[in-house]
């Protein structure tokens, strides 16, 4: 029998046309999450140009009916305005038009990773409203820029379909995203307001409001205006390279021996760590980086990863928000009764540092499901989708709570914070972060920790319960004890009851 194969075309598609094809991938998957995922991923550039300034975020978001697209769903028009760093104009059209171009590639704690997230969501409107999208950015200076673009997915660059400069009067800084969608706001709905609450919750220094197409109107007011430090940027840490990298960094370096070499480029390399690993390593300290064959790269990149003696990665690079942050956002959105925050010290897994920041409030506003109701974040990213997958979940479900007297039909919030030069999400959409061991081990760490604090605050709760019914009873019946006694003894006058109770009070009076 003769096999009849037919012929093979190969053809090479670009960046944009990867995720035009697969926007699955960035969590574009239906119509109400579209919505939700388009919303986060501005408001997320929206609050990265503001704190990459220190510049406490006012964040608008308009959400309006641009009319009906199908049966189900709509077109609606977003614009998100913001008071970050503002885009010089020369930047804007890639920074909008062109997919995995970006300006957070750099190794510090962003929101943004990929150059990738606001890209989909403006291509995801492009694709379904056909409609381009409109930029009005400035940094401050003479001049305001506004584009009108679209996206040649094909070739993966921007359109420029207008320009325009404005003098900018009242040196307005900031950057305007507008451009419509396809989507299904009444489905999305609960989850956007939560996303809200939440990045409210872990962005106590900003301001969000957010006018739905009801015309609703959600306000976020900020509770201090004290930012976390601003994250500083880094260098690999030599647990964390591979070939590519090496590779990379021989090609820009401009030392010409190793011992230099490993000093100018990586993270807590200094000139006796570089002697020490030169040797383990048996390369001679004054040979030359860009001498090195592919196998002696290779050899290194494996000796980087083997060499013990390398110091930890610093936490500079990253921007946790901080036990009084943490605890101030918190307060303001969920107003508990009892609140125990903790910060774990800095950590690694596969060289990039992370740090875990949790805590637990009980009471108040947090609402009582019959489960713990956990709040998960990553660089100050709400995570709302996919909890059960999520590395917090796991260790929450794994916990003993019996042995904190602790049971999930409390009124319990759990707060996560996992931040990193490089979260271990496991999907492009950032919905839930993997079970990496340290990470694990971080989360479960900082759990028993509040938990032992809880227990603490809810034994004495029950103290002071049984105290009060104790007292009760003694309140109760003192006074017919008293009278009775005082007729059997003839006396006239009754003994002072109130001294009598005081002093079988054990616990603080104000409680009682
Ligand atoms: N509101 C904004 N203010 C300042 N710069 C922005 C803003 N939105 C986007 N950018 C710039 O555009 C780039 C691309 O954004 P995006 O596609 O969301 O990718 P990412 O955030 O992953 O880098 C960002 O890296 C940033 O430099
Ligand atoms: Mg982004």
């Amino acid at each position: 029998m003769k096999l009849q194969v037919a012929q093979a075309t190969f053809e090479e598609i670009s960046a944009s046309d990867f995720f035009y094809r697969n926007r699955d991938i960035a969590g574009l998957t239906n119509p109400s999450r579209a919505i939700f995922v388009a919303i986060r991923e501005i408001v997320e550039n929206a609050l990265d140009a503001a704190e990459s300034q220190k510049i406490p975020p006012d964040v608008y978001v308009r959400l309006s009916y641009e009319g009906e697209a199908t049966k189900e769903t709509q077109i609606y028009k977003l614009r998100v305005e913001d008071n970050g760093c503002g885009i010089p104009p020369r930047f804007i059209p890639s920074a909008f038009g062109q997919v995995l171009y970006g300006s957070k590639y750099k190794l510090k704690q962003a929101r943004g990773t990929f150059g990738l997230g606001g890209k989909m969501a403006v291509l995801y409107g492009q694709i379904t409203t056909h409609q381009p999208v409109f930029v009005t950015s400035s940094t401050g200076q003479e001049k305001i820029y506004s584009f009108k673009l679209m996206i040649d997915i094909q070739r993966n660059k921007p359109i420029i379909l207008d320009r325009k400069v404005l003098i900018n009067k009242d040196q307005w800084r900031g950057t305007i995203v507008e451009f419509t969608l396809e989507g299904d706001y009444l489905r999305a709905m609960p989850k956007i307001i939560e996303y809200f609450k939440q990045t409210a919750m872990v962005n106590p220094y900003a301001n969000i409001t957010f006018v739905d197409p009801k015309g609703r109107l959600y306000k976020f007011i900020r509770g201090t205006t004290v930012m976390p430090e601003s994250p500083k940027e880094t260098m690999p840490h030599p647990y964390g390279v591979d070939v590519e990298l090496l590779q990379r960094l021989i090609q820009i370096t401009t030392a010409t021996n190793m011992s230099n070499f490993l000093k100018a480029h990586f993270h807590r390399v200094g000139e006796i760590t570089a002697q020490k690993f030169l040797a383990f390593a048996a390369i001679p300290p004054s040979k030359n980086p860009k001498k090195l064959s592919h196998e002696e790269i290779v050899r290194l990149m494996q000796n980087l990863k083997k060499y013990k003696d390398f110091l930890p990665p610093d936490a500079s690079c990253l921007s946790p928000l901080g036990e009084d942050l943490l605890k101030a956002g918190i307060e303001k959105e969920l107003k508990p009764e009892y609140l125990v925050v903790h910060q774990r010290k800095p950590s690694t897994y596969a060289g990039h540092p992370f740090i875990v920041e949790l805590a637990m409030a009980y009471g108040g506003d947090v609402p009582k499901r019959g489960t713990f109701v956990i709040y998960r974040f990553a660089n100050k990213i709400p995570l709302l989708y996919d909890e059960a997958s999520d590395v917090s979940y796991r260790v929450i479900a794994a916990m003993n709570w019996r042995r904190y007297k602790v049971a999930p039909d409390m009124p319990i919030a759990i707060v996560v914070h996992i931040c990193s030069t490089k979260v271990p999400y496991k999907t492009v959409g950032k919905e839930f972060i993997s079970d990496r061991p340290e990470v694990r081990r971080e989360v479960a760490n900082a759990l028993r920790e509040v938990a032992r604090q809880l227990q603490h605050f809810l034994a004495r709760q029950e103290h002071v319960h049984m105290e009060k019914k104790r007292l009760g009873i003694f309140s109760k019946y003192l006074p017919k004890i008293a009278q009775f006694s005082t007729t059997l003894a003839q006396k006239e006058k009754l003994p002072d009851i109130d001294k009598l109770l005081k002093s079988v009070q054990k616990y603080g009076a104000e409680e009682s």
